[in-house]
C-alpha cells in the first residue's frame, strides 16, 4: 500500500520566506498541500542579521502555510545560504586486506567513514558529506562497488561546510518561529534537485539561482555535484544600480526594475526614438538608461557565475550549459544574452515535477523552496542531523537499498522553461 507523509521546507531568502508543505506519497509523488510566501526582513545577503525580524517573517509564513494547509507543521527542512558556504572535494581511500578481495559494505562504511572524518576548523560545521563515486584498483567511476573484486578502494565527495554561528542564528529563528527543523539543507543543491534533469547532472551542467541578495551556484558532472558555491551578489544589487544611476529611491528602482527592466540584445539597436517610461509617483527615466545599467551588472554577474568554473575551457566541462533560475532569473532575455555572451547552451528553470497546489510555484524564485522539500525527502537519511549524525552504516545501507530512480527523462517542458514573466512578488 502506498505510504504518504506530510512534510515541510522553509526557505528563508533575502527578499522573501517561503514556507511549502506537502504531502509525499512513496518518498517520489509530491503533491502540494499549500504555501506561505512572504516578505522577509533582517536578512542580508542570504545570512540574519537580525534575529526577530527573521523570526516574525518564518512565523507569519508558517501561519499562512499552516492556514492553506489545514495541517499543523512542527518542522520543515530549511536551506541555507550566505557566503560563509565553503566546499571542497575530498578523496579517501581504503585497502580491501581479506584474502577474497571482496568488497562489501564494511568496506564502503569505512570509506565513509573516514570521509566523514575531516578537520573543520572550529568556527565551520560540515553541512553536507556527498559521496560521488567509487574507484576500485584505479578503475573510476562506480556507483557501487559491492560485489566486485579489488584490493583498493577509493572514494570521491563534495563536502559542503558552514559558519557555525550563521546556522545557529538560523535555526534560532526557525525554533524561535516554533518549527523543529528536520534537516539544513544547502540552497543550491535544493534548486538543483528542483530544476535540472538527469541527463543535465550526467553531461555537465552549471546551475545558478540568482536570488535578492545571493547568487548559489553548483556544477554538477557524471552525475554528482563536483562544486558549490555562494556569490554575495543578486537582483538587489541591479536595484541598488538602478536607484544610484538614475536618481530613483529604491522602492521605485525595485518597481522600475520589475516592470520595465530587460537585457535583449536588439533593444539598443531597435530603439529608435529614446522612450520615457513613467515609473510611479511623479518619477520618470529613460527607457535606455535602465537598460544600460542592467545590462552593465548582469554582464558582472554572469561572468562571476563562469569563474567558478574550476577551468577556463568551461564549454567542455559544462556541455549541456548555464541553467538560471532564482527571481532575477525572469529578466527579460536573460538567457539569450547569457548563451550569447558566454557561448554555452543557457535556459532558464523553474521547479519540474510537483502536483497539487502548486500553480503559483512553477516559477524560478521557487526553486529552492521546492527544491528543498524534493532534496529533503529523497535524502533524508543522509541530511547531517542537528543533533549528530546519522550512522553512517544506515545512511550506507540505506543507499544500497534504494531502488534505482526511475529514469524521468521526460522532454523539457518549454513552457517552464521560459520562466516566463511571472511575478514573484511578496519579495
Ligand atoms: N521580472 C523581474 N525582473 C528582474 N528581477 C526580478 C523580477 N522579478 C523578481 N525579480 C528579483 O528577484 C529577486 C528575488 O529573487 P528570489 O525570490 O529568488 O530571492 P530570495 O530567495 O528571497 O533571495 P536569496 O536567495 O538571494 O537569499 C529580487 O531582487 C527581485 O527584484
Ligand atoms: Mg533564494
Amino acid at each position: 500500500m502506498a505510504k504518504t507523509i506530510i512534510r515541510t521546507a522553509i526557505d528563508v531568502g533575502t527578499t522573501k520566506v517561503c514556507t511549502v508543505v506537502a504531502d509525499v506519497t512513496d518518498r517520489s509523488t509530491i503533491r502540494v498541500m499549500g504555501t506561505g510566501v512572504v516578505h522577509s526582513q533582517g536578512l542580508h545577503k542570504g545570512m540574519v542579521v537580525s534575529i526577530n525580524e527573521v523570526k516574525d517573517s518564518i512565523r507569519e509564513s508558517v501561519r499562512i502555510a499552516e492556514m492553506s494547509s489545514g495541517h499543523k507543521i512542527d518542522s520543515a527542512y530549511v536551506g541555507v545560504s550566505g557566503n560563509h558556504i565553503g566546499s571542497l572535494n575530498n578523496h579517501r581511500m581504503v585497502t580491501i586486506s581479506r584474502n577474497d578481495r571482496l568488497v562489501c559494505r564494511d568496506d564502503l562504511k569505512k570509506v565513509l567513514e573516514s570521509a566523514q572524518n575531516i578537520d573543520v576548523s572550529s568556527d565551520k560545521q560540515l553541512l553536507h558529506v556527498i559521496p560521488r563515486s567509487y574507484s576500485l584498483d584505479g578503475q573510476a567511476g562506480m556507483k557501487n562497488p559491492v560485489g566486485m573484486y579489488g584490493a583498493r578502494l577509493d572514494l570521491e565527495t563534495h563536502i559542503i561546510t558552514a559558519a557555525v554561528t550563521s546556522v545557529k542564528n538560523l535555526v534560532k529563528c526557525i525554533r524561535g518561529a516554533k518549527v523543529d527543523v528536520d534537516g539544513l539543507v544547502f540552497s543550491s543543491l535544493a534548486s538543483s534537485e528542483a530544476v535540472l534533469t538527469e541527463h543535465e547532472k550526467e553531461l555537465g551542467v552549471i546551475l545558478a539561482d540568482i536570488g535578492g541578495g545571493t547568487t548559489d551556484i553548483a556544477i554538477y558532472k557524471d552525475g554528482s555535484v563536483c562544486h558549490t558555491a555562494v556569490l554575495p551578489v543578486g537582483g538587489y544589487q541591479l536595484t541598488r544600480d538602478i536607484s544610484i544611476s538614475l536618481g530613483l529611491p529604491t522602492a521605485v528602482a525595485e518597481v522600475a526594475k520589475r516592470k520595465y527592466a530587460n537585457v535583449d540584445e536588439d533593444f539598443s539597436t531597435e530603439q529608435k526614438d529614446p522612450v520615457s517610461l513613467s515609473i510611479e509617483n511623479g518619477y520618470n527615466i529613460m527607457h535606455q538608461d535602465l537598460y544600460e545599467v542592467v545590462r552593465a551588472r548582469m554582464e558582472e554577474i554572469l561572468k562571476l557565475i563562469v569563474m567558478e568554473m574550476p577551468r577556463s575551457e568551461y564549454t567542455n566541462m559544462v556541455p549541456t550549459g548555464l541553467v538560471l533560475t532564482g527571481g532575477t532569473a525572469n529578466l527579460p532575455g536573460l538567457a539569450a544574452m547569457a548563451q550569447e555572451m558566454l557561448q554555452i547552451p543557457v535556459r532558464v528553470g523553474s521547479p519540474r515535477e510537483i502536483h497539487g497546489l502548486a500553480d503559483s510555484l512553477y516559477a524560478p524564485a521557487y526553486a529552492s523552496g521546492v527544491g528543498l522539500l524534493m532534496w529533503g525527502v529523497k535524502n533524508d537519511e543522509d541530511i547531517i542531523k542537528l543533533n549528530g549524525r546519522k550512522s553512517l552504516l544506515s545512511r550506507l545501507l540505506f543507499k544500497l537499498r534504494r531502488p534505482a530512480r526511475p529514469d524521468k527523462k521526460k522532454p523539457y517542458d518549454e513552457g517552464l522553461a521560459k520562466g516566463g514573466n511571472h511575478d514573484t512578488s511578496n519579495s
